[in-house]
């Protein structure tokens, strides 16, 4: 806090401390942060098999996340490296060397547990259609196009699972699909087939560049750093881009994450998460409805014709010129006053000003007998306000039988500005 000191001289001195609370706020505020299960529960489950995503779905997280890579002969398998190198077992012809080289029939050899430990020796690389199969409409999926290769056509490939498994709608009608890549061009390739799905551009653009991402998504993926804190955020905002940060798996990252004003966050230990969020008022099918209809009441609040602003929360407190009372005499009852002023802005939906309690003037250890008093002209707003002054009115009454030790009087008092609806 800055101290301001508003009167020094003759025998009353008093200081003023203003105090403001901010808060985060913008065009896009997502109903609650939604709980995506990174590769499934892939802190104590081997990633992206039904043993994670079950766990997963059993800890209450809102998406279970897959990535996508295409087998030799065609097929949507759920794996997020290249190769089966790092997350499969088995023998080396089928289960070593890039994905795409390898067909379903050799990749279903393979365990994808046993990496992980003994007792998942039995999971396996699904299929997306199996993942479809398994868990239809009861779930929300967060699908990545990894590394496409237009050859691939990854992207027709998914939308036909999707419609084969009755899933394009519920993507864009309650966002039970979002797609994610960090391939714009894969975004953009299934944005021209069906411009409702939701997608989310996995990426750190900067500020400057955050807004041309609208053009086709509802959100961005960065990956979470110091870089992404409350200005990037709400420049997304600002956009109606929901902001999903990858990977974020300790409490203290997740806690900064939405102290910034996160939408939701990928992690590995959705419990972790769920545990900081405390209870939810809607999870999973629910929880994506409310995220897609704030992302829509965004859209439908920002101007057409592709210009529009923001107002950044604003809680500003000035203190005027510095008050005095003069000098006290001795003997003579009186009543002293004095007054400064002090000039208030808002954008918030109510204000309120309050004072620390004024106690005594002190000259060193004498106080004077009698309290300061100090009154407020205004101390209300319900409303935003702009350069709306205040009279801080000071009393000092002396009595005529006060004994008054020779000294300069000061009090420090501490005015804050605050706002429940910021
Ligand atoms: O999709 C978000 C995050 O998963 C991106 O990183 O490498 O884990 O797919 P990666
Ligand atoms: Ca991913």
């Amino acid at each position: 806090m800055r101290p301001l000191v508003i009167a020094a001289a003759a025998a009353v001195a008093l200081s003023l401390v203003p105090s403001a609370a901010e808060a985060q706020s913008g065009p896009e505020q997502a109903a609650q942060p939604l709980v995506v299960a990174h590769r499934g529960a892939s802190g104590t489950r081997p990633e992206h098999t039904f043993a994670s995503y079950d766990r997963a779905i059993e800890m209450g997280a809102d998406y279970i996340e897959q990535d996508l890579q295409v087998t030799s002969d065609g097929v949507l398998v759920v794996m997020h490296d290249g190769t089966l190198n790092r997350t499969t077992r088995g023998a080396a012809e089928n289960c070593t060397g890039a994905v795409n080289t390898k067909t379903l029939a050799q990749i279903k050899t393979c365990s994808a547990g046993q990496w992980f430990g003994p007792e998942w020796v039995d999971q396996k690389v699904p299929t997306l259609e199996a993942v479809f199969q398994r868990y239809g409409k009861t779930v929300n999926y967060y699908i990545e196009t990894k590394q496409p290769d237009p050859a691939d056509h990854m992207e027709e490939k998914l939308l036909a699972l999707m419609d084969e498994y009755g899933l394009r709608e519920p993507a864009a009608s309650r966002w039970q699909v979002l797609i994610q890549s960090f391939s714009a061009d894969s975004l953009k390739t299934v944005h021209a087939m069906d411009a409702r799905l939701p997608l989310i551009f996995l990426g750190n653009p900067t500020v400057a560049n955050i807004p041309s991402y609208a053009d086709y998504a509802v959100g961005i993926g960065p990956s979470f750093g110091a870089s992404i804190n409350a200005a990037w955020v709400n420049t997304a905002h600002a956009n109606c881009l929901d902001v999903h940060p990858y990977t974020i798996n300790t409490a203290a990252n997740m806690n900064a994450a939405l102290a910034a004003g996160v939408d939701g966050m990928f992690t590995n230990f959705s419990d972790v998460l769920i545990g900081i969020l405390g209870p939810r008022k809607a999870t999973g099918l629910q929880g994506a409805l409310d995220a897609k209809n704030s992302h829509d009441a965004c859209l439908a609040r920002t101007p057409a014709g592709g210009v529009g602003g923001t107002v950044p929360a604003t809680l500003s407190l000035t203190l005027g010129a510095p008050a005095s009372f003069g000098a006290f005499t001795p003997g003579v009852a009186k009543d002293y006053t004095a007054s400064t002023t002090a000039n208030v802005i808002s954008s918030a939906g109510d204000a309120a000003l309050t004072t620390s309690d004024p106690g005594h003037l002190m000259s060193g250890t004498f106080a004077l007998p009698e309290p300061l008093v100090v009154e407020l002209s205004k101390s209300a707003w319900t409303a935003p306000v702009a350069n709306d002054p205040v009279t801080i009115a000071f009393k000092q009454h002396i009595g005529a039988g006060d004994a008054l030790r020779t000294g300069t009087y000061a009090k420090t008092l501490t005015l804050t500005l605050s706002t429940t609806t910021p």
